[in-house]
């Protein structure tokens, strides 16, 4: 009797674990074949490069073969990719007026932010993608023309004077599946550097993500209201959220997280956006080395929703202030909403420096709940819990000095 009800239990544990995912099969990304072959000239190569988009046949891709393209902001279209190959780099010219929504606010402080177009938009698409072994760069850093400061200096100054600063996004994906950016370097991102939409099935593969750990609002990989999402074999150091899953006008879900390893950033994060909920997310074999945060959620009755439905799986950690941090009442911001943070599963996470851990739920009647299953930190940890539900418990006397590269292949 016992050995039939455990057996069901078991079949009833592996239908859930195996539906917090992807739920399509993701296999490594093959580069299309070029439409046409590009090469670097030294002027604005906006027209010659969006051009070629436009007219490539679609499964085809633009390739840009050698050398420096400067670019202001670029569409490519429904089933067309870019191919950026190793030896050449894009660069984001940082002229505001390129990038301006119309109201001449790109490049200034304003109360909204949303005054810019991304560098590269793909809309409505099916099947488009950016490939290759060569360089994104969004010359957050660099002096804006006609101005007297850089994208990072703006967003800065939006901090200082409590509003916000109109940068334009690295890449964005709206309304469209089957999205692919794979092996690509993404650098000095303006703001957001890939950001989706509304968009279900984007694979992103091999991906690096190399921006000073300084600049703001500069988050890595941001998938919102999106869904069947995996993001896998990356390398991601930024200046805020290496990945942070929100929700704010649709939810999100089946995302899976496989084999990265995180640098300088704000950590693995959902939320603090998660109004239409957040679940079925699967972060495994992760290594995080140097981000402030580590595995967190964040969210508040502000901007509150359901997260449920997320397991964390053999996460190596070092040097991160906040191994993990789930707080519900994040930023103590107030408002009509209610967070939910259930389901949350640890299991085998390795923290092999000292930090604070944080599990801080909204009231008695709505706890975080979490379980934890082989979890083992360092002595002289800290631990802060309250309105929390801990299954399982931690161990001190984790071993070993480096991660290496126990996730990341
Ligand atoms: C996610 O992928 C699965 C498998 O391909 C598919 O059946 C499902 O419809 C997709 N979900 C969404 C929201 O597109
Ligand atoms: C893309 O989606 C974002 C977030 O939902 C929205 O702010 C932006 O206006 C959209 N852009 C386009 C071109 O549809
Ligand atoms: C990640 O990328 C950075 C910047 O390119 C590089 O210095 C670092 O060695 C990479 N880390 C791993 C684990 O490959
Ligand atoms: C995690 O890494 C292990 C060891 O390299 C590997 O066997 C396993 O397939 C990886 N898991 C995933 C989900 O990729
Ligand atoms: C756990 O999450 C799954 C979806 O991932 C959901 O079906 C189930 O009801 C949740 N269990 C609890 C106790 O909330």
């Amino acid at each position: 009797m016992l050995g039939r009800w455990s057996i069901l239990c078991v079949a009833v544990v592996l239908l859930h674990v195996s539906s917090a995912r992807d739920l399509r099969t993701v296999t490594e990304p093959k580069i299309p074949q070029s439409c046409t072959v590009l090469k670097a000239t030294s002027g604005d190569e906006t027209t010659t490069i969006q051009n070629a988009l436009d007219k490539c046949a679609k499964g085809k891709a633009v390739e840009l073969s050698s050398g420096t393209f400067s670019s202001g902001p670029l569409t490519v279209p429904s089933g067309v990719s870019l191919l950026v190959n190793s030896g050449a780099t894009l660069k984001a010219i940082p002229n505001p007026a390129l990038y301006d929504e119309g109201k001449k606010t790109c490049g200034t402080l304003d109360n909204y932010g949303v005054g810019c177009k991304p560098f590269i938009t793909i809309r409505g698409a099916t099947g488009s993608g950016i490939y290759g072994k060569g360089t994104i760069d969004g010359q957050g850093g660099e002096t804006m023309t006609g101005k007297s400061e850089s994208w990072w200096k703006l967003a800065r100054r939006a901090k200082a004077k409590n509003n916000f600063q109109n940068n334009p996004k690295m890449i964005q994906v709206n309304d469209s599946s089957d999205i692919t950016l794979y092996q690509i370097t993404l650098k000095n991102g303006p703001y957001y550097h890939v950001y989706s939409s509304n968009t279900y099935g984007l694979t992103i593969w091999g991906i690096t993500i190399d921006t000073s750990p300084s600049s703001r609002n500069t988050d890595g990989v941001d998938p919102m209201g999106s869904q069947n999402i995996t993001i896998a074999h990356c390398n991601i150091s930024t200046g805020d959220d290496n990945v942070a899953n929100k929700a704010m006008d649709r939810p999100t879900a089946h995302v899976s997280i496989l084999n990265n390893h995180f640098g300088r950033g704000h950590g693995m994060s959902i939320g603090s956006e998660i109004m239409y909920g957040v679940s079925d997310v699967t972060v495994s074999n992760l290594t995080l080395d140097g981000p402030n945060y580590g595995l967190r959620i964040k969210s508040n009755r502000y901007r509150g929703g359901v997260v449920t439905g997320v397991t964390y799986t053999n996460v190596c950690i070092t040097n991160v202030k906040n191994p993990i941090f789930m707080d519900m009442n994040y930023e103590r911001r107030t408002g009509k909403l209610t967070p939910s943070f259930q389901n949350i599963t640890f299991n085998n996470i390795k923290v092999l420096t000292e930090g604070d851990y944080t599990f801080n739920g909204l009231s008695d009647s709505n706890p975080i709940e979490v379980t934890l299953n082989d979890v083992h930190v360092v002595k002289n940890s800290k631990w802060v819990s309250s309105h929390a539900k801990i299954s399982g418990t931690y161990e001190e006397g984790a071993t070993g000095t480096t991660c290496g590269n126990a996730g990341y292949q």
